[in-house]
């Protein structure tokens, strides 16, 4: 299966922000959402499914799917409606085990 991102830049931007993602420093366009600057950056993976355990990213861009999930000062957050900005702190999304919480 092609992991190559479906979303292209229609243009190049010059201007560029420090962020991390899951402990790595990233430099990512600066003016564009978190989920565009995770994928510009190679992120793959941004979540999982609580009961697979399924990699999932960013795929709608708008607020619907809910795949782009990520943590943010220990907050669910949308990764397409979030403005990256310098010093922004991401986590990836790793939702409780539906599974496991039934056998609680
Ligand atoms: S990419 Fe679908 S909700 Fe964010």
């Amino acid at each position: 299966m092609c992991s190559d991102p479906l979303f292209r830049s229609l243009e190049h931007t010059a201007n560029t922000v420090a962020i991390e993602f899951d402990g790595v420093s990233l430099q990512v366009p600066a003016t564009v959402s978190l989920a565009a600057a995770l994928i510009a950056a190679g992120i793959r993976k941004t979540r999982t499914t609580p009961v697979s355990r399924a990699p999932r990213t960013a795929f709608c861009m708008m607020g619907v799917c809910f795949d782009c999930l990520v943590e943010i000062d220990g907050v669910s957050r949308q990764a397409c409606q979030v403005v990256v900005h310098p010093g922004l702190e991401v986590h990836s999304h790793h939702a409780g085990n539906i599974e496991e919480d039934r056998n609680d």
